[in-house]
């Protein structure tokens, strides 16, 4: 049985006190949940603080992007080993911004994600296809590539470490959240993929998360789903009472 996980993308969003505000209020509404494992990501800047804000709490903490090598002449980026410094246990990679916006390939996600797993941080990695390659019926051949390219080189024992986030580009921040149909053929087809890439097992245990405009009115939808196994949520992450019903599903 897999435990379902519930992440908050904060994305660029948050001065320290709004973090801390915000994350207080979901200690308050959903402190008591044990059942679903509840992770915040803050902004860099203010990591650390809520780090310190859910030390002994049912919240963890992940960092929303970092670079491959642990320390250098690397301006302005952040090392796996320095977050891990600063009270993450997780690092969100490939998110599709990144991809978009910022030109990250498959080779440079896949030797961020070797690096996070080698610091002994867990890993959120993300894949998804664009409108265009929806439309041009692209999807599968896209998730394949990002599946196989992202995991290359992973080692069996380390996937424990690794929970998969499907995020179609065109329901990010849009509204148009997929079906729980679509969503489940996607995630279906990503563990299927998964077992020819390890094994059946392996398949089995690996957590697959939806995102893309997941809000407390679709999410039970969503979590009737067989292979989604949880949420990444950005907008509805950050109001408390939203993001406690998102965490609050009703299977
Ligand atoms: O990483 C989650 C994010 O991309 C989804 O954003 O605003 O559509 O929930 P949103």
């Amino acid at each position: 049985m897999r435990k379902p996980m519930v992440a908050g993308n904060w994305k660029l969003h948050k001065t320290i006190p709004e973090a801390l505000e915000l994350v207080e209020g979901l200690k308050k509404d959903v402190g008591d949940k044990q059942d679903v494992d509840i992770v915040v990501a803050p902004v860099f800047t203010a990591l650390n603080a809520v780090a310190k804000a859910v030390k002994g709490s049912n919240i963890a903490i992940a960092a929303q992007n970092c670079y491959f090598e642990n320390s250098g002449a690397f301006t302005g980026e952040v090392s796996p080993a320095l977050l891990k410094d600063a009270g993450c246990s997780r690092v969100i990679l490939g998110h599709s911004e990144r991809r978009q916006i910022f030109g990250e390939n498959d080779d440079l996600i896949n030797r961020k994600i070797k690096a996070v797993l080698a610091e002994g941080l867990d890993v959120i990695f993300c894949i998804g296809e664009t409108l265009e390659e929806r439309d041009s019926e692209q999807t599968m051949e896209v998730l394949r590539r990002q599946v196989v390219e992202g995991l290359k080189g992973v080692a069996a024992e380390d996937m424990q470490k690794v929970v998969i986030a499907y995020e179609p580009v065109w329901a990010i921040g849009t509204g148009k959240t997929a079906s729980g149909d679509q969503a489940q053929e996607a995630h279906s087809f990503v563990r299927g993929m998964v077992s020819g890439i390890f094994n059946p097992d392996i398949a089995a245990q690996t957590r697959i998360l939806y995102g893309g405009s997941v809000k407390p009115d679709n999410v039970d939808e969503l979590m009737a789903q067989d292979d989604i196994d949880g949420t990444l949520v950005g907008g509805a992450s950050l109001k408390v009472a939203d993001f406690a019903r998102i965490v609050r599903f009703e299977k």
